[in-house]
């Protein structure tokens, strides 16, 4: 035991702007010790003490960081691991982020922050968001962007959606298999519901998913182009029990309004091609 204390005492943290004072060696850059005096208390030896060297504050400022990026790293690899296992998600999902966002709607953008902000708050009450509006009003953005923001906060969370989540249910043979996948994510995203071919086996096959979630009480953000009056009036009684079941999950509805985005891009990448090949106009 003598000679494990005598290793750690003899232990060097020293650095070459180190100080010593009062007899204890102090950290050059915080200022704070990098070393203190330990008693120790042996049967055989009886009690003495011995300086040993601790992590001065900028010392353990650093071996937190690298704390978090040892669990970000891991995190980051076991997220990929699903990803190529499952294939649930789309890469093109992984482009929309906050810092992308252009804030035209502040209020908008504040509310998803706040969001992944009070996350816990939201998990712990199974809260979803139901972003509902015409094309290319930005609901794919915001829900990707909550998503991802969530990801850097080491929250397992996805987007997906169902014409992507029936062609995988349709040709696997562990089907319960995918649909308890998904539960393991914190947060699902489904994306532009609605748009899944109108059969029996889709609405089959939709309802099971966020019947299970439901189930599971975790939160569901749903994207869609389907009005207020069609979710809450569906054709059929399958889509009604869907339909009821989301509007239950996603108690935060949130209207998007205005202009499709994707006119404005297209213009912007127009002009842009237009510089790069033809200097000023097209043929
Ligand atoms: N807040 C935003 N800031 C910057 N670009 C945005 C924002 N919202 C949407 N876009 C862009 O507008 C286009 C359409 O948005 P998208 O979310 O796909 O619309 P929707 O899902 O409503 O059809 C995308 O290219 C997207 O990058
Ligand atoms: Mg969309």
């Amino acid at each position: 035991m003598q000679g494990l204390i005598d290793r750690l005492a003899n232990m060097d943290n020293s650095a070459p702007d180190d100080y010593e004072k009062d007899g204890i060696r102090m950290c050059g850059k915080c200022h704070t010790p990098k070393q203190k005096l330990q008693e120790f208390s042996m049967p055989c030896d009886g009690h003495y003490s011995r300086l040993v060297p601790v992590l001065c504050r900028c010392g353990k400022e650093k071996a937190h960081k690298e704390d978090l990026r040892v669990e970000r790293e891991q995190f980051r690899c076991q997220m990929q691991e699903h990803h190529d296992k499952y294939h649930i998600t789309d890469r093109a999902y992984k482009g929309f982020t906050f810092d992308k966002d252009d804030r035209r709607n502040e209020k908008l953008s504040d509310v998803c922050l706040r969001y992944v902000e009070q996350w816990d708050e939201m998990k712990a009450d199974n809260m979803g968001i139901l972003f509902h509006g015409s094309v290319g009003t930005g609901k794919s953005f915001y829900a990707c962007s909550i998503v991802n923001a969530l990801l850097d906060r080491c929250v397992p969370a996805v987007v997906t959606n169902f014409p992507r989540l029936l062609n995988i249910l349709q040709n696997a043979r562990e089907r319960q298999e995918y649909i308890d996948h998904l539960n393991t994510y914190q947060l699902l995203v489904i994306d532009d519901l609605g748009v899944e071919r109108d059969s029996s086996y889709a609405a089959e096959q939709v309802f099971s998913v966020i019947d299970a979630r439901a189930r599971a009480e975790l939160p569901l953000i749903v994207t869609t182009n389907l009005t207020n009056e069609e979710l809450k009036n569906p054709s059929t009684m399958q889509y009604a029990r869907i339909y009821d079941r989301v509007l239950e999950l996603c108690p935060i509805p949130i209207k998007m309004v205005g202009e499709s985005r994707r006119a404005g891009n297209a213009s912007i990448r127009k002009a842009k091609a237009q510089e790069l090949l033809m200097k000023g106009g097209l043929p």
